[in-house]
């Protein structure tokens, strides 16, 4: 079975329209302020995604452009603007940032309760122990994937490859908590990790976030598995107009026939990153309204 990521993320986005039209009825339409430094061509990508589904979520989006040179000093200047903007629930700074930027400092810069992304230290420090806070997108739609298709984690072994900030450090904490699309046994193998093979074909659950395509490949996967594929890696291929395409980190012609389900890149896991997004963006709205009210 191929998990249709794409069609899942068009679910959500249509549960997070819903409440986004009632909020708007009520009070207001959440907003979203989306910030992209320089023109990186993945950058500008998923930026134009992420503004796209705003419209289509009935989510007012605040597009933030600033030339690759920007400074630290506007960047940070920014940031203290929409923390204070009462029209901007969530704020989305683009990562990665144009170099001689400390990425963390930025992040720092977010209001918690604005960080739609979750990659705030107090957002990672409340996954960690617990409590409420925002999720980072990709590890919460990969979650929501698994649950939507039948994968109910709780009790399987999941393994994770990859130890990100973004990625594979919060699915492995996400997949081991307590409770709904948690409760699994967790593995995380990274680049450290020795016989990476002998711990991907233990997997009940296998999610692949190295950022290498061809990471897992023939002979790495057991026999009905649930694969999720993180990766996108542009390749290069003449034969498209854009002149490259691009495959995730697993082999999935090799995998496709061992594994009960896989997802596919494009089409997997992407969709479900900004579908959540959206997801977080209208809870930051509901709260900011509720503490109003
Ligand atoms: N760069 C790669 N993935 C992401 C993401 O989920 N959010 C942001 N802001 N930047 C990214």
């Amino acid at each position: 079975m191929i998990i249709d990521g794409k069609s899942i993320a068009a679910q959500i986005r249509a549960e997070v329209a819903a409440g986004a039209a009632a909020l708007a009825r009520s009070a207001r339409a959440p907003g979203l302020a989306v910030v992209l430094c320089g023109d990186n061509p993945a950058s500008v990508s998923y930026v134009t995604a992420k503004e796209r589904a705003c419209a289509e979520c009935g989510i007012a989006s605040f597009p933030v452009r600033f030339p690759a040179g920007v400074s630290r000093e506007e960047l940070l200047a920014e940031i203290r603007r929409l923390n204070a903007a009462d029209e901007v629930d969530g704020i989305l700074v683009q990562l990665p940032l144009p170099g001689g930027i400390d990425e963390q400092e930025i992040i720092r810069a977010i209001a918690p309760d604005k960080d739609v992304d979750g990659f705030h230290p107090v957002s990672l420090g409340s996954l960690a122990i617990g409590l409420p806070g925002f999720v980072p997108c990709t590890p919460a739609g990969i979650v929501e994937l698994l649950l939507r298709s039948g994968f109910d984690p709780a009790g399987k072994h999941a393994v994770v490859v990859g130890r990100s900030n973004i990625v594979g450090k919060p699915v492995a904490t996400l997949l081991a908590r307590k409770g709904r699309g948690g409760d699994a046994t967790v593995t995380l193998c990274h680049t450290a990790t020795k016989n990476l093979a002998a711990f991907t074909r233990a997997a009940d659950i296998l999610v692949v976030a190295a950022g290498h395509p061809g990471t897992v490949g023939e002979g790495m996967v057991k026999k009905g598995a649930v694969v999720i594929d993180v990766g996108v890696n542009r390749i290069a291929d003449p034969s498209k107009k854009s002149g490259f395409r691009l495959v995730g980190d697993v082999d999935f012609n090799a995998v496709r026939s061992v594994a009960a389900a896989i997802t596919p890149v494009p089409g997997g896991v992407g969709p479900m990153t900004i579908a959540m997004l959206m997801k977080n963006t209208l809870q930051a709205a509901q709260n900011h309204l509720a503490a109003k009210s």
